[in-house]
């Protein structure tokens, strides 16, 4: 569609923080790196390391995927878990439980929120392959303005998919309905290109296997083009293309997976992103590293990592998970264990 009349978000000082970037921004510093050369976790701000990383790396990532805080308005804390001798003299132990301040989400008001995102979301772009994506994830508190920046930012064409991540949490009665998902938006960086993609499917519903079962579908049609009954085949199906909406649980309290950092995403999610949006060797690249779980996942499958995040607490999480993985064997070979 044409854009010469481009809808754009509008706010007072706007276009001084999209101003066009200083040059020569310094090469990030190095947290962590995979002693096979596959990754690195930077420390410090994404914008300046963002911008940094285009120097060498513009066109080289396949894969953004941008967990930002959230517009909570509040400082955010890790739990971290230690095992300690209890002292009680029989060698009994104990975890001993701290809470350290991990992140700070708190903003002048909405426009600083969006003025902090716009220029990022601007400079990860620019580290994208043409047949690369950006997932943006987000909630809905703060999406709908990020779809329409970030159309502004990739162009209106650019937008592949808003996918819902459905989950469960605990119920509580409020006067509303609990909310129970989050946003994620896709774009490519050239919609003209052939993406990367590699489909993955869903099981059959209850309801299609009564009925059909569990073989292919072959779907029939009349002479003047109208959709008749389908037909069945006796091939099997892997299922029903993956669609928007995905359903996976929050990491338990007590599973092995959960490090106590806060807004830490389940690795199941990340890794239906990374397996549909890339393939082994791909650069996949994460400026909100947080606890490092997008950057497990890729080492996991096979795939180049870059991770970023300004939080010491994060760093140390992020860099001891990493340093644990080893990766599937069918997956590049990669194995990274410090
Ligand atoms: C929501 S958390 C990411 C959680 C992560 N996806 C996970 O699974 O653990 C957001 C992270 O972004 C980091 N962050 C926020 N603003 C940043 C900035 N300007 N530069 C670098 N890191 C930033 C925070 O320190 C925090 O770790």
């Amino acid at each position: 569609m044409s854009s010469a009349r481009a809808v754009t978000l509008g706010w007072q000082g706007k276009n001084e923080a999209f101003a066009p970037p200083d040059r020569g921004h310094a090469a990030p510093e190095i947290a962590y790196a995979c002693p096979e050369g596959r990754g690195e976790l930077h420390r410090g701000d994404n914008l300046a390391a963002l911008r940094a990383l285009a120097q060498t790396h513009a066109g080289a990532a396949t894969l953004v995927y941008m967990d930002p805080p959230f517009l909570t308005n509040r400082m955010h804390d890790a739990v971290l878990r230690k095992t300690r001798v209890t002292g009680d003299g029989a060698g009994g132990r104990g975890i001993e439980r701290t809470t350290v301040p991990a992140f700070d989400d708190r903003w002048s008001d909405q426009a600083a929120y969006l003025e902090a995102l716009g220029p990022r979301i601007a400079a990860a772009r620019d580290l994208l392959a043409p047949h690369g994506s950006l997932v943006i994830h987000v909630d809905p508190k703060t999406s709908h303005y990020l779809k329409v920046l970030a159309d502004e930012i990739f162009g209106f064409d650019a937008f592949a998919s808003e996918i819902v991540w459905r989950y469960r949490r605990w119920p509580t009665k409020t006067q509303n309905f609990q909310r129970v998902h989050d946003v994620l938006l896709r774009y490519r960086k050239d919609p003209r290109v052939k993406p990367r993609w590699n489909q993955l499917y869903e099981p059959l519903a209850a309801s299609t296997i009564a009925t059909w079962g569990k073989t292919k579908q072959r779907a029939e049609f009349a002479k003047d083009g109208r959709r008749t009954r389908s037909t069945a085949t006796s091939e099997p199906t892997q299922g029903v293309p993956m669609g928007d909406v995905w359903d996976i649980g929050v990491i338990a309290p007590i599973s092995r997976e959960r490090t106590g950092y806060p807004s830490q995403k389940p690795e199941a999610l990340i890794e239906r992103i990374v397996t549909g949006l890339t393939d082994a060797d791909d650069l996949v690249v994460d400026p909100y590293a947080g606890s490092g779980t997008t950057l497990a996942v890729a080492a996991r499958l096979g795939r180049r990592y870059l991770g970023i995040d300004q939080s010491d607490v994060a760093l140390e999480i992020a860099s001891s998970r990493l340093a644990r993985i080893v990766a599937l064997p069918d997956a590049g070979g990669l194995t990274c264990r410090g």
